[in-house]
């Protein structure tokens, strides 16, 4: 008999050890977890962990035959700032490693005679804005809207989307026997903040690094200007979007990609609220004009309407909370001497 888990891969990034940590709230959740990299030492109690490339397929068939995988938890990725510097191994991570374990959902899931969830995040580089003007004209864009990428790592997620719900409604439509069937679903996340980790080769990351810099005494020089603005959501609510949206039923989803959001703030905003935790922090603006460029393409604001509505999203920490109650206090602590 396999043993039946779920599945998170890159479980050593953010968003995997914040979903880590929180899955294993349950008991009754074995867990399986993959990455390149071990998981911190206070995580290594809470799954079953496979330090490995996704695209080892013998590995992946190994993992298949000991294991009855119910649920994927897809976040193992290269961000857009890393996949601009090297285009096509994020190309296989980000879109071929997604393809490999699609097929495997779908053969579970025949298999099974039931289908497989797959759950996978996309982001707001998923849209492309061709200039600053309309940006500023374009407020909240929908799911449909602007999906113009100009990022390896947007193009790559709003491909894996398509992908995705392809594999959901139409693989092997031409075979004899009934196709396999997954039930996949995305959200699109926004620049997401962690207090107890800093993303590595992302390009919102400007604003974690704000904070964290500031809690550690250490100037920071923003690498884009003041009026650069996207939208934000802190950790505990993106792990509750992936968890809500994995639960809701499934006939009340009227899509497979959904936009969620928290709030939304240009960089200077963000100094500020830095500056009110931490006053002597040294922060300083210093754009890179091609980094830049990326956080313009990327809409201010999204509207996560059909989330609401179909899934009774709604975000936990709002500018406030998130700042007040989750990230200053945090932070502070976790780099307080001693
Ligand atoms: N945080 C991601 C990045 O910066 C965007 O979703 O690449």
């Amino acid at each position: 008999m396999r043993k039946r888990v779920i599945f998170i891969t890159g479980a050593s990034g953010e968003v995997g050890q914040a979903l880590l940590k929180e899955l294993s709230q349950q008991a009754e959740n074995q867990l399986l977890t993959m990455d390149l990299h071990p998981l911190p030492l206070e995580l290594r109690s809470l799954s079953t962990h496979v330090e490995g490339d996704l695209l080892n397929l013998r590995l992946l068939a190994r993992l298949v035959s000991e294991y009855e995988i119910d649920v994927i938890y897809h976040l193992a990725a290269l961000l857009s700032t890393r996949a601009e510097i090297q285009p096509e191994e994020a190309h296989q991570v980000n879109v071929e490693a997604t393809l490999q374990l699609l097929k495997i959902a779908a053969e579970e899931s025949q298999w099974r005679k039931r289908a497989v969830q797959f759950i996978f995040p996309s982001s707001i580089a998923a849209y492309g804005l061709p200039d600053r003007e309309t940006k500023m004209h374009f407020q909240r864009v929908r799911e449909f809207e602007w999906n113009q990428p100009r990022t390896m790592y947007g193009c790559n997620k709003l491909y894996c989307e398509q992908l995705g719900s392809y594999f959901s409604r139409y693989y092997r439509q031409l075979a004899a026997e009934q196709p396999p069937t997954i039930d996949f679903r995305c959200v699109r996340f926004p620049g997401l903040i962690s207090a107890y980790t800093v993303p590595s080769g992302g390009t919102s990351d400007y604003a974690p690094e704000m904070i964290h810099a500031a809690a550690q005494g250490l100037p920071y020089a923003c690498f884009v200007r003041e009026e650069a603005r996207i939208p934000f959501m802190v950790m505990p609510d993106a792990v509750r979007a992936l968890l809500l949206l994995a639960h809701a039923p499934r006939e009340r989803l009227t899509r497979q990609v959904y936009n969620v959001t928290s709030f939304s703030l240009s960089a200077a905003q963000i100094r500020d609220r830095v500056l009110a935790a931490f006053p002597n922090a040294q922060i300083t603006f210093a754009p890179d004009v091609k980094r830049e460029a990326i956080v313009d393409s990327w809409p201010a604001d999204i509207d996560d309407s059909a989330a609401r509505m179909d899934w009774d999203w709604s975000p936990e920490y709002d500018v406030d909370r998130a700042f007040n109650e989750y990230l200053i206090p945090i932070i502070k602590q976790r780099y307080q001497p001693g």
